[in-house]
């Protein structure tokens, strides 16, 4: 049975099968980014590498329930905290995340040059019924120097192999890694909420957006 991977937001840096998790064969790779035209995005050219890439928002992801074993998401929750629309739709998001995930399934957030830290995330993942499973900074030695079995590089290297970015004490704040395991018993109400379309879309004019109503499954607390 293959493993279902999904990276959200990938930006310019995917970490397409780098994770010592992901090198089987069997591992099929999906990458989920904004358009290229929406302000914030950090796509600056398309990846020539072998990976589905879907362009959407997390906060509605055209993906079907319990469709992923595991969902990756480096450097996207804290992108931005002054930008109100891309807070929300990660916060949203992550709700989806809990929906699309198999049950069993991770949420991997791993903030590298992003000013969130893991207690923030814990909270996020947590609220949204996650189970935390790992929540881990990066030690105050430089990356050379740390040994490979230290706990955060371990924990990392499932997911993620390539030198983190930012460092202890600068200013994106120390790299953490929050790990979240969806509960087998989770339930889902439906809601309908507002969606404003095209907003994420490739558009010429502001004219044609219009808000819809649009059914939501969020998990039940
Ligand atoms: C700081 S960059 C990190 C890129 C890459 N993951 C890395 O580690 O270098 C954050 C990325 O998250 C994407 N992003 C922000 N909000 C998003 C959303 N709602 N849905 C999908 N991607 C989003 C941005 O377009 C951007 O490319």
């Amino acid at each position: 049975m293959s493993t279902e991977v999904l990276e959200i937001g990938y930006g310019s840096k995917p970490a397409f099968k780098e994770g010592t998790l992901f090198r089987d064969d069997s591992v099929n790779y999906i990458g989920l980014e904004l358009p290229t035209s929406f302000d914030g995005s950090f796509v600056w050219a398309s990846d020539p590498r072998d990976f589905t890439h879907v362009t959407g928002s997390m906060d509605m992801m055209p993906f079907r329930d319990e469709a992923f074993d595991y969902v990756l998401m480096r450097s996207v929750f804290g992108q931005f905290n002054s930008q109100p629309s891309i807070v929300s739709a990660v916060r949203t998001g992550i709700y989806e995340c809990m929906r699309i995930l198999k049950p069993n399934g991770k949420m991997v957030v791993s903030e590298e040059n992003t000013p969130r830290d893991a207690e923030y995330i814990e909270r996020e993942l947590k609220s949204a019924g996650f189970v935390i499973e790992a929540s881990q900074y990066m030690s105050e030695k430089s990356w050379d120097e740390t040994p490979e079995d230290d706990e955060y590089r371990a924990t990392r290297s499932l997911f993620y192999t390539a030198k983190p970015e930012g460092a202890h004490g600068s200013y994106f704040g120390t790299p953490n890694i929050v790990v979240g395991v969806k509960p087998e018993d989770i339930e889902f109400e439906t809601r309908m909420r507002d969606v404003m379309s095209n907003f994420y879309e490739e558009r010429d004019s502001m004219e044609d957006w219009h808000v819809r109503k649009l059914p939501f499954k969020i998990p039940k607390r």
